[in-house]
This record gives structure tokens, sequence and C-alpha cells, in this order.
């Protein structure tokens, strides 16, 4: 058997490398002048170390000293160049040291720019790769859904990483209600060109690459990852600077003059020249190298494909075993009944191979691809990437009880395919989106009104409750958040993706739940005792009533410091009596009738009391379901109207 994600990985990679060679080739015949190494370190094109050389946009630091690479972030800060991985476009730059006064838990980059930070008009952002600690923070972030309990991987980073000596492990850990500390994946944080150290905040990072819990903290390797975004044409001079067909004009506001590519041609940035849009014509002169490399590439690939085929052979036998359990599971049980069990090549097909061009987003659980059946069902395939996986037995009775499940507001699961290494999902297609594109994203998305924003918060809430105490086994979501609410054409809430934590084995840590992009939405309780129960979904349902009352999101590092959270942010405006100032102007408009003002003001005491820090203070669903009942009928009598909102 082979999984799924070798399925759809090897292929790219091994095009990545066969273009590395079209990279090398491009350089004798392109207008790109590659600056010189700095000591012992490539500089690859776009970086540049010189005016005369890469592209300006791209600067980096030679340290005309040292032979060392830099690069310079904002307000001074500096940080030594580890590795450059060009055909990635990516490079691993060391976090800054801590400050040398023997123990203090404050690093360099907090004294001189308040951590790392990107310019945002520059092509650099951090990567998803990057799993940041943060340490010696205010006890005001204990509010702030970040893990801060001694059992943290923090911790583990401090006491066993060997990076870390004793005195400074002390101060930087303290006491859990004094100085905490707190991970989360940089690439869950809506802004990442930012890790903001502060005085009322944490005053040291430290960013660890591609975070393997299960290994020890000794081999946990230190860095931030760093990505570059594809380079446009050459910056030139004059006609000369420019090669092949292209001319040097002025490009953008800049001013700067680039080689730009004639009519008909395309500018490559990996190969660094410009192509005709039709690939047919290529340079006779290369032709013949880009044969012979393509012979290399197929002869390679037939041997992938060699090996793909006799791994497959020898796993034969235990797939047919599989097989077999999956067949009597099906027929002997009950709870099977409605799960479908796909084929991961009938997937395939129906994703046309999981195309790029396939993909509708990319959940905490990995990419979710658009497909069609056979029978002509268009289906939404999402790998279930939770972690440590039940066995494939377990699965498939855990999806037979989810595919059981029937709510109108609640996404209909059609079945799975276990045949790769993360069970597939496969579900209904709902056209219009996530609630949370319609309320954070670009102006294009239907804004959505008052009696829209009710209904779906009706909706959302019969959803959950019929989880919680319709069906045969309680069912928590335990990842309630607007990216799984998806709507239907004629707008109406149905929640995804309830559940899928059942597919993990007992003890998930929080590691995963963080990088499911739970931040923002997370239980406070869950960090006093490690579980997620009915009220937990209420809670974090509490924050899909508070986006539907902003507009805002969960989490947003723009906000002030002190308002990235939502939750806080909202609850201290309460307090000043000042709630209807954070309301989405638009809901209530300049002369808002008493009616509108009622419902938004009950709207947003029903979303504190699901934000209670104690879950016995928060209502049940079923309580919450009553009480925007109650909300939509007066909303309905207003307009006049029987009909359904
Ligand atoms: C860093 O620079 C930005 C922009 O120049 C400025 O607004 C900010 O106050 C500076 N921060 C620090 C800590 O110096
Ligand atoms: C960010 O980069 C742009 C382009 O190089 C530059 O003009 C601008 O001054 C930089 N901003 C800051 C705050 O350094
Ligand atoms: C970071 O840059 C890459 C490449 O330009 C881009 O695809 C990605 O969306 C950026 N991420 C963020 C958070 O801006």
């Amino acid at each position: 058997m082979i999984t799924a994600d070798q399925h759809i990985a090897t292929p790219p990679n091994f095009v990545v490398s066969c273009f590395c060679f079209l990279l090398l080739l491009g350089c004798f015949c392109s207008s790109q002048k590659t600056c010189p190494n700095c000591g012992s370190m490539q500089v690859p094109y776009p970086l540049s170390t010189k005016s005369t050389c890469g592209d300006p946009n791209y600067h980096l630091r030679c340290d005309s000293h040292s032979q060392k690479l830099y690069f310079d972030a904002m307000n001074g800060s500096s940080y030594l160049v580890l590795r450059i991985m060009a055909s990635f476009q990516r490079m691993v730059v060391q976090p800054s040291p801590w400050v040398s006064a023997s123990s203090a838990c404050v690093t360099q980059d907090m004294v001189v720019s308040e951590g790392l930070r990107l310019n945002q008009t520059l092509p650099f952002n951090l990567t998803f790769s990057n799993t940041i600690f943060l340490y010696n923070c205010s006890p005001r972030l204990l509010l702030t859904p970040l893990n801060c309990t001694p059992s943290s991987l923090c911790h583990r980073y401090l006491e066993s990483s060997g990076h870390v000596d004793k005195n400074r492990a002390l101060k930087c850990a303290g006491s859990p209600d004094l100085r905490p500390c707190c991970t989360f994946v940089a690439g869950g944080m809506p802004s990442a060109y930012r890790i903001r150290l502060h005085n009322s905040g944490c005053k040291a990072f430290r960013s660890i690459l591609s975070l393997d819990p299960e290994k020890p903290a000794s081999q946990w390797e230190e860095g931030v990852e760093i990505q570059w975004a594809s380079p446009p044409e050459p910056i030139c001079n004059s006609k000369l600077d420019c090669s092949g067909p292209s001319k040097c004009l002025p490009a953008g506001r800049s001013g700067l003059s680039r080689c730009l590519c004639n009519r008909g041609y395309y500018w490559d940035h990996v190969r660094g020249t410009c192509f005709r849009n039709k690939h047919k014509s290529k340079a006779a002169g290369l032709l013949g190298l880009e044969v012979s490399i393509g012979v290399i590439c197929f002869i390679s690939f037939g041997t992938i494909i060699v090996l793909i085929t006799v791994r497959k052979s020898s796993k034969r036998f235990n797939q047919a075993k599989l097989d077999k359990a999956r067949e009597d599971m099906l027929k002997s049980s009950d709870s099977g009944k409605n799960a479908r069990m796909f084929q991961l090549k009938d997937v395939k097909k129906a994703t046309n191979g999981f195309s790029q061009d396939r993909i509708l987003g990319s959940g905490g659980f990995g990419q979710v691809y658009k497909g069609e059946l056979q029978d002509g069902t268009v289906v939404a395939v999402k790998s279930a990437k939770v972690g440590n996986l039940k066995s494939t037995q377990q699965i498939l009775n855990e999806v037979g009880i989810l595919s059981q499940v029937n709510h109108k507001n609640l996404v209909r699961l059609l079945g799975c395919c276990v045949e790769g290494e993360q069970p597939l999902m496969i579900y209904e297609y709902i056209s219009k989106g996530t609630l949370y594109d319609h309320l954070h994203g670009n102006c294009s998305s239907t804004f959505l009104g008052w009696r829209e924003r009710l209904r779906i918060a009706w909706q959302t809430a019969e959803a959950l409750a019929y989880l919680h105490s319709g069906t045969y086994t309680p069912i928590y979501h335990r990842d309630v958040k607007s990216t799984n609410i998806l709507l239907d054409d004629e707008f109406n809430a149905k929640v995804s993706d309830f559940g899928l934590s059942r597919l993990a084995r007992p003890g998930l840590s929080h590691v995963s739940t963080c990088a499911q992009g739970t931040l923002g939405y997370l239980d406070p309780e869950y960090y006093r005792n490690y579980q997620l129960t009915d009220k937990s979904d209420v809670y974090s349902y509490g924050v899909v009533l508070l986006e539907l009352l902003t507009s805002q999101k969960p989490i947003d590092f723009s906000r002030d410091q002190d308002d990235v959270n939502l939750a806080l942010y909202v609850s201290q405006a309460a307090k000043n009596g000042a709630v209807m100032e954070v309301v989405d102007q638009r809901l209530i408009g300049t002369e808002p009738s008493s009616n509108v003002l009622n419902s938004v003001q009950l709207f947003s005491e029903l979303a504190f009391d699901c934000l209670r820090e104690k879950k016995a203070d928060r209502p049940s669903m079923r309580e919450v379901v009553q009480k925007l009942e109650r909300m939509v009928k007066i909303e309905l009598e207003e307009i006049g109207q029987g009909s359904e909102l």
C-alpha cells in the first residue's frame, strides 16, 4: 500500500528537482545577475547583497568583516542566515540570541526592535514551518488562548533541549502563574510578518523548525524560516542589460526599469528568461540539453514507478486483509450503512489527481479539494490530519457513526477513504464557502445583514445542540469556528468537520489543537484540565457570535496589543459600556430602530454568557437555541413577515 501523501507529493518534488537543472541552465542565457558568494555561502538570484546584482527588493547584507550573510529586519535587528533553499524560495535565519546578562529571560531583539518584524512592502514573510515559543510573558497573556501550563512543549525545550542554561530556564519558566510560556505555530497567525515582543507581553521567543513533538527536545532545530515571493523581471539600465526577447522599460511606480518580455512572451522566473506564450518554440541550443534532462527525468521517474510497484505488491496481502475487514464491517454493522467506502483511485479521479486548481482551501486538517464523482455528485475531499490516528478499524467505526448524523444544518459526511496514510473524508459540497470568508474575506463576498447573521447563529446553534444531545452518542465538535461554518446557496448555515477529533487516539496533545488553527476559539478551561466538553463548544460558539457581531477576526495581530484576542477586546468594551461601538456599524445603520438595537444587545449578552470563564456558568446549546429562537421571532414580527427568516 502506498500512502495518499506519497501519491500527491512525489511527482511535484520530482518536478522541482528537474526544474533545478533547468534553473542552472537558465543562468547561462538570462539577464539576471547573480551576486557573488558571501564567504562560503552562495547568494542565489534574486537575493541581493549589492545594487549591481540580484534584485534590490531582496536585500541581504554580507558583512565584509566576518564574511557572513545577514537578514536585516525592521527597527535595526539583524539575523544570521543559516542556509538558503533557493529552489523552495526559502531561507533559515538564526533567532536572536539571549541578552548576555547571565540569567535574564530576554532576547536581544526584544531590546532593539521588540521582536522580529518584517517590512510588509518587501517580498519576505514567515512560513508555516516555524513553531514559536514565547517566554517571560505578563500574566495578562494567561487569558489569551496560548498554552501556558508547565507540561507544554516550551517547558520541554527549556528543560531538556540543552540550548538553555539552568538559570535562564528558571527565569523563563518561573511560576506557571507569573511567567507562563506559550506555544503556537506561526503559520496559524493571521499576520505572518512579525513575532512581537513587548514589555507588557512576552520578552523572549525561540523558534523551532518543523517541530516534531515525538522527537527528543535536543533534536529540535532552532531557526526562523522565511520565504520570498517569486521575483519579477530583472532590473536593467539599458537595452544592453537585457537578453533574449525583452526590452528595458520602466516598470511599476518604483521608477526602476526592468527587462520586460516582448509581446507574445512571458517571464519565467524559474528559468530566468522570456518564453513564447505557446510552449512550442524553444531556443534550439537549449533543446538538446533539455531533451537529455528529460531523458534523465524520465528514467528516474520510471525507477520510482518500479519501486512503487514493488512496494505495492509486497503490501498487497495486507491490503487484501484490510479490504476484507472493511467489507465485513460494512455488512455486519448497522452503523456503517450510510457510510460509503471510497477507493483512492476513484477519489483521485474525482479530484483530477488532487490537482492544484481543485483546492477549495486549506483547513487545519490539510488541503480541501473539490471533486466530482462518477455519478456527477459534487463533493469536498478533506484529509483528516488529526495527528495520532486510531487503527483503521476504529476509524471505520467512527466514520460509521459520523455519517449517521443527519441534520439540515450539518454538512453530510458521505464516507471516507482509508487507503492512504491519513484518512480522506468525503463530504457533500457546499457552494457559498465559509462564514469566515463572508465576514473577513475580500469585499467581493456578499455582505451579510443582521437578519442573515441572526439566522446563521440560530442554525449553527441548532446543529451543535443536535450533535450534543440529539444523536445516539453525544458528539463534541471540538473545533467550532467560522471557517467550519459553510453557507449554502440560500445562505443557510451548514456546520462541517464535526467529530473529526474522534479519529485521533485519546490524549491528543495541545500542539495539534493549536495546529488546527483553533487559536482564539479555545476554551480557557482547556488549559487547566486538557478536556474539551460540550461547554468548550459553547465557548467557541460564543467567539463566532462575536465575529458575527463585529465582523472582526478572533485573533488579529493588527489590532492593538491588548485587543489581539477578540473575546477580551469585546468584553473590555462591554465593561466600559461601549459594546455598541465595536459592533459592525453597517449592521445598525445611522438611525437604528429600537428593535434592532435591542436585538443586537440581547445577542451580545448571549455571546458573553457563552464566553463565561467557568464552564458551569455557560448555557447549554439547547438553551442557546431557545434564546435565539425568541430573538428571531421578534425580528420577524418587526418586518411583519410570517415566512421563515
Ligand atoms: C519600528 O519601526 C516602525 C516603523 O518605522 C515604528 O512605527 C515603530 O515605532 C518602531 N518600533 C520600535 C520598537 O522602535
Ligand atoms: C520598507 O521597504 C520599502 C521598500 O524598500 C522602503 O521604501 C520603506 O522605507 C521600508 N519601510 C520601513 C519602515 O523601513
Ligand atoms: C507569504 O508569501 C508567500 C509568497 O509570496 C504567499 O504565497 C503567502 O500567502 C504569504 N503569506 C502571508 C501570510 O502573507
